[in-house]
């Protein structure tokens, strides 16, 4: 693990730790760091605008999980969006800053640009495609000269889409030509839902999707090749056999990031498949109960077509196939959490794993070569290939 020092004395800062995502995230740091004690004790910090708020939240955790230490133990650092200085402080003292204050396109770039100008690694939770693809853009040179990390979407968006891909290929002997997933959440009898923030940062999200066509265009990408056959576009609505329900496109920063990462990859000289997602979501001014949030869960199917071993993408249709799982616990406020916390596990235990010495990437191209799948497979989430068929050998 990076080695903290009396100038950044802290392995984690989770900034937003009074948000109703970051109370949780507070949990799974308490419950990270009672594992790791002793003479290289894990250290943490939280970080918000008001003290008074994040003392509350250290209080709620010493009591839900038993941990009276966490009362007084644990530091926190006043930190405010629209101070820069106070930013500066806060990121000057973190190794990793867990950045859980959004709407990101409204909140999230002074704390990317801090990060970057301090020296601090920034994991976020964030599911705008618009201001993660502007964040690689804008700082991605920036954060690699400067040696810092900014990896985005390290919650259910986008950790379970991103990764679930790469696990399937990396189970699919052959070229893997096209994936397509389907997301399934079930609820008890209170049913599921997601918090308002969550609900704004997609709303505004879909408001501006022109400007997000413009940014694209910035980029000045050429188009990567295809193999074999695309997915087929789908409906609005649709009847899918695969998993035999109705299903509906997925809207959040799944497809993006997918993308993003195949983009990486194929640069990174690797092969690259072209994944479609579908999901469906509800939310609430007060967000999810307990009760919901035990009783839910998620399940991501990844349904993948290509040409086994030894066969020519000339020569005909795909002729293997492949599918492989994700499952975890609630999404929003469980598997985030989880996923988030290991992200940062593994930028401050495998840095000589990440890509090249910094820059901004989304969780499959900064993790490709971690362990990260194996963290999570050790914190509740499943990853498995359910079936797998090819032509039988001459
Ligand atoms: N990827 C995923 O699957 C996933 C899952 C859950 C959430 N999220 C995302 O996480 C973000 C947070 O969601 P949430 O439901 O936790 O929101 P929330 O309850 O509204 O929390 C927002 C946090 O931001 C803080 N904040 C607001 N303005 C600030 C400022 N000027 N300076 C410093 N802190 C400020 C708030 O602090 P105060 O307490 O002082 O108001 C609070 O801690 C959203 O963007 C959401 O979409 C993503």
């Amino acid at each position: 693990m990076e080695v903290v020092t009396s100038s950044r004395p802290y392995h984690i800062v989770i900034f937003g730790a009074s948000g109703f995502t970051g109370k949780f995230v507070v949990e799974e740091v308490a419950r990270y760091a009672a594992d790791n004690t002793g003479e290289n004790r894990f250290r943490w910090a939280v970080a918000g605008r008001s003290r008074q708020r994040l003392k509350g939240v250290l209080n709620q955790a010493a009591d839900r999980l038993a941990m009276p230490e966490l009362s007084t133990g644990v530091d926190i650092i006043e930190a405010d969006v629209s101070s820069k200085e106070s930013l500066s402080i806060m990121c000057q003292q973190g190794l990793v800053i867990l950045n859980c204050v959004g709407p990101y396109r409204f909140y999230g770039e002074p704390v990317v640009a801090a990060c970057v100008e301090n020296g601090a690694h920034y994991i976020d939770i964030c599911g705008e495609p618009q201001f993660l693809e502007r964040m690689q853009l804008d700082y991605h040179a920036k954060a690699l000269e400067r040696g810092v990390y900014v990896i985005g979407s390290c919650g259910f968006d986008s950790i379970p889409a991103d990764l679930g891909i790469l696990y399937t290929q990396s189970n699919f002997k052959g070229t893997l030509t096209a994936v397509e997933s389907f997301l399934t959440i079930s609820s008890g009898p209170e049913g599921s839902c997601g918090h308002d923030a969550t609900w704004q940062s997609a709303v505004y999200g879909f408001a501006d999707s022109s400007a997000l066509h413009k940014l694209r265009r910035k980029f000045g990408h050429k188009p990567l090749p295809v193999v074999g056959t695309k997915v087929r576009p789908r409906g609005f609505v649709f009847f899918s056999k695969e998993i035999v329900q109705y299903a509906i496109p997925f809207m959040g920063s799944d497809p993006s990031v997918v993308k993003r990462t195949q983009r990486f990859l194929y640069q990174e000289e690797c092969r690259s498949p072209f994944p479609r997602f579908f999901s469906f979501g509800l939310f609430s001014k007060a967000g999810p109960t307990i009760n919901q949030i035990e009783d839910t869960c998620f399940n991501m199917m990844f349904f993948g077509e290509g040409y086994s071993e030894g066969t020519d993408p000339l020569q005909g249709p795909p002729n293997a196939k492949i599918c492989t799982e994700v499952m975890g616990a609630e999404p929003g406020y469980v598997a985030t959490v989880i996923a988030m916390v290991q992200a940062a596990v593994t930028v401050l235990k495998e840095k000589h794993s990440l890509p090249r010495r910094g820059g901004v990437y989304t969780p499959g191209s900064a993790f490709y070569k971690t362990s990260l799948i194996d963290r999570l497979h050790n914190h509740g989430f499943k990853f498995s290939v359910r079936s797998y068929e090819e032509p039988a050998k001459p």
